[in-house]
């Protein structure tokens, strides 16, 4: 294992990784009986948070047939893309995902800034989404209003493989329609991202947790049922009765899971349009031919859902068995922030477990454009003038590899060879004192000598002959 290091000469960490605590506790005494120390001298671990992590360059071609999944897909559906920040005023969460939900009861991190506002980071983008739809008065365009947004969300959760403290989402979410139609065209959306993405044996378990109206009714039998077994709840849940009892079927413990296994279901509570809406979608994805079942535990753990909610999870027995993405119907939350009533559908997809999924299942990453060309070069004037020559060919639309950092052609000439290019362009000392390059052709093995103003065109045709000589 990497050791971890100590660095001085920065802020000091927060908290820190599994067996540090120990030696990090006694450092920190340390620090509090010395004199204050100044930023400079404090320490600092030089590692990530613990359930945040670096996206290293060796795992980006996973992540980068994600992004080109996702580009396709946005495009062929009619997306806009729109950016989010980050940070928004701590009430708009608390309203709109609820309190009582474990997201912002648990998992949001809240602070002050300096200068007094109460804000958090985002733990979820359709909150942040709706107060851009209000707030830019989005309402006046044509319906249906596609947007499709990506990037990392927060949630102070438990830390484990598939669930991070900072995770990666693409959302695309539609505005303006009530029609069930649309809540099958997004979950066909949402089977084309992971089709495309090679994964299978993936499954959507769809619900309906009705209107607000209806789903009063369905609390009421919930809290019935449960509050006469009540002892037999977690701690959470017995407060979650009180506040928030839908919460309770979310529940990841045993025994809550086991005790509303015979709960009422909300399907047995939806009012006419409700369930006129979810035979409607039942319809549709029986006809799109889609593999759904009906889950009739799952609510989702966030409050704005209103009629149809559904999820994606992988079906293989080796997998973990967690959800890729989810989504669902919000009817009522532009509304609910003081927009004009707009109903909405959408989705969003988790980008960490997608890319495990893929991992697992030996999905092949996206793969990059090899260079076919190397630039090698001899003496100080050789070097110089390459630079100069390097973005002549970049702009002429040739990949091109190099490696200037290295002095003799020998081991340049093995980074060439290593990299299989087709053609090596040599410029030596002469070469640079005449204007002109060797251009060396891999795979024949003849070589001439050009000007510089003929370089181009000579990669360029030896480029094409070995293409021809492929086809
Ligand atoms: P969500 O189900 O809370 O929905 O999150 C969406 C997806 O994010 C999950 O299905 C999962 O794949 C991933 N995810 C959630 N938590 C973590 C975590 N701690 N680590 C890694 N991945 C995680 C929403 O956030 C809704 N706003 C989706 C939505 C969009 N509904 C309508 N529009």
């Amino acid at each position: 294992m990497a050791q971890k290091k100590v660095f001085h000469g920065a802020k000091k960490s927060g908290e820190k990784k599994g067996n540090d605590k120990k030696s990090v506790a006694k450092k920190n005494i340390a620090v509090k009986k010395a004199p204050a120390p100044s930023v400079n001298q404090e320490e600092m671990l030089l590692q990530t948070l613990r359930g945040m992590r670096d996206i290293l360059p060796d795992e980006q071609p996973y992540w980068e047939r994600v992004r080109k999944a996702l580009a396709h897909a946005s495009q062929e559906y009619g997306f806009r893309r729109i950016d989010l920040p980050t940070v928004e005023y701590a009430h708009l969460y608390l309203r709109t995902v609820g309190e009582g939900t474990d997201i912002v009861d648990k998992e949001l991190y809240l602070f002050n800034t300096r200068g007094g506002d109460r804000v958090a980071l985002r733990p979820e983008m359709t909150a942040g989404l709706c107060r851009a739809y209000i707030e830019h008065g989005m309402g006046v365009l044509s319906k249906p209003i596609k947007l499709f947004s990506i990037g990392p969300v927060f949630r102070y959760d438990r830390p484990q493989e598939g669930r991070y403290r900072e995770h990666w989402q693409a959302n695309f979410d539609m505005f303006g329609e009530n029609d069930p139609i649309l809540d099958a065209q997004t979950i066909q959306l949402a089977y084309r991202v992971v089709q495309q993405l090679g994964l299978k044996n993936i499954e959507f378990q769809v619900n309906s947790i009705g209107t607000p109206e209806s789903r009063r009714e369905y609390e009421k039998a919930l809290t019935r049922y449960l509050e006469a077994q009540k002892n037999k709840l977690c701690q959470n849940c017995r407060e979650r009765l009180v506040r928030n009892p839908m919460r309770i079927l979310d529940c990841k413990e045993d025994k809550c899971i086991q005790l509303t296994f015979h709960a009422p279901q909300s399907l047995d509570y939806l009012d006419l349009e409700s369930r006129d809406h979810f035979k409607h979608l039942l319809e549709y994805l029986d006809e799109l031919e889609l593999p759904y079942t009906i889950n009739t535990r799952l609510v989702r753990g966030l409050d704005y859902y209103t009629k149809t909610v559904f999820e994606i999870r992988s079906t293989d027995k080796d997998g973990k068995n967690y959800s890729l993405g989810g989504g669902g119907r919000y009817d009522r939350l532009i509304e609910s922030l003081g927009g004009e009533a707009t109903p909405a559908i959408g989705f969003a997809l988790g980008l960490d477990r997608i890319v495990l999924e893929m991992k697992r299942t030996q999905v092949k990453p996206y793969q990059e454009a090899r260079p076919r060309v190397f630039l090698a070069q001899l003496g100080d004037m050789a070097k110089k003038k390459s630079l100069k020559l390097f973005s002549e060919l970049e702009k002429n639309g040739i990949l091109i590899a190099e490696s200037f950092g290295r002095g003799s052609l020998k081991s340049q000439l093995r980074v060439a060879n290593r990299l299989g290019v087709e053609v090596t362009i040599i410029i030596g000392q002469k070469e640079a004192l005449d204007d002109t390059a060797i251009v060396k052709d891999m795979v024949s093995g003849t070589q001439e000598t050009v000007t510089h103003e003929r370089l181009v065109d000579a990669a360029k045709k030896i480029l094409k002959t070995n293409q021809d000589l492929r086809v």
